[in-house]
């Protein structure tokens, strides 16, 4: 199927190539050892994604529903927040280094690649992506490679590693941590440790970017962690509305309902100055 669209942003250039390469669906559920089509893989995404604790990440038709429908919209609020709050802050450093805690397909680098690509200058972007889900590393090389090639002035050097961020530590410092849509997917008692895996993370000074759905339960358990943390000073907290940009064909449309935005909560906190103890 040859899909023609408009000249193109980055990002529609990038689902243009995920609606070539991601949209077949298997008619076999490996997990459920039965046939199902297209309509019902999209009912299986939305009801255990939605229903709480059980989306099914090792699917790989889940995957591929999950970048159809969320890949964009999870790219543009990114983006939003980048150029809101930080960008200005590390324009012109020619080294950047970033991670994504539970990064998945990791919209985050996207984002950090398109707004660095507005910038003057060259720069090389060390970006690590970590996430539980072992079945996401080739999917993200996959897209993080095909996006890096629509930005002329960043060069990506790029890992996956697949650790539960809960316990994660490394030595590494990164000048942004971003925890993207995580912990609205982690229950309550499992996600105490992560803004202590971010702070370890960020270097003296470093940026912490949350973002999660605005649902008021869930940024009053976010609130809670982000006052409770230690050495970092929330800089920025708001909700905020992004309607996406990117064209979807209507045969997806129809058959996917992606997500064309959403209502999200943000936060931006910074690492202080103190030195960090290795
Ligand atoms: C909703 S997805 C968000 C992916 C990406 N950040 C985005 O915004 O599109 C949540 C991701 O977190 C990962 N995840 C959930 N719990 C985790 C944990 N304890 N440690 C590491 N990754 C985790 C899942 O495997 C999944 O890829």
């Amino acid at each position: 199927m040859e899909i023609v669209l408009p000249p193109e942003a980055p990002i529609q250039s990038l689902m243009n190539y995920v609606f070539e390469n991601y949209r077949e669906l298997k008619d076999f559920c490996e997990i459920e050892g039965k046939s199902k089509n297209d309509e019902e893989c999209a009912d299986c995404h939305h009801n255990s994604y939605f229903g709480r604790g059980n989306p099914k990440y090792e699917c790989d038709n889940f995957r591929r529903v999950y970048l159809i429908r969320f890949l964009a919209r999870q790219f543009e609020q990114t983006d939003f927040v980048i150029k809101e709050h930080v960008l200005g802050e590390i324009e012109g450093k020619t080294d950047l280094s970033a991670v994504s805690l539970g990064g998945g397909p990791a919209p985050e680098a996207l984002a950090l690649m398109n707004e660095l690509s507005s910038c003057k200058g060259d720069y090389n972007l060390f970006f690590d992506n970590i996430d539980c889900e072992a079945s996401w590393e080739a999917v993200y090389h996959d897209i993080s490679l095909q996006f890096a090639n629509y930005v002329v002035n960043v060069k990506l050097k790029t890992g996956f590693s697949c650790y539960n961020v809960d316990s994660y530590v490394s030595e590494k410092r990164y000048d942004i941590v971003f925890i993207s849509w995580l912990l609205s997917d982690m229950h309550e008692q499992d996600s105490s440790n992560v803004l202590d895996t971010a702070r370890n993370l960020a270097a003296p000074l470093g940026h912490i970017l949350l973002i999660d759905r605005d649902e008021s339960s869930l940024v009053s358990r976010i609130s809670a962690l982000v006052n409770a943390a230690q050495e970092l000073t929330l800089v920025e907290h708001q909700s905020k509305y992004i309607h996406s940009i990117v064209e979807f064909p209507p045969d997806i449309k129809a058959t996917f309902s992606p997500d064309m935005g959403c209502d999200f909560a943000y936060w931006v906190l910074q690492r202080s100055l103190d030195d960090i103890p290795f």
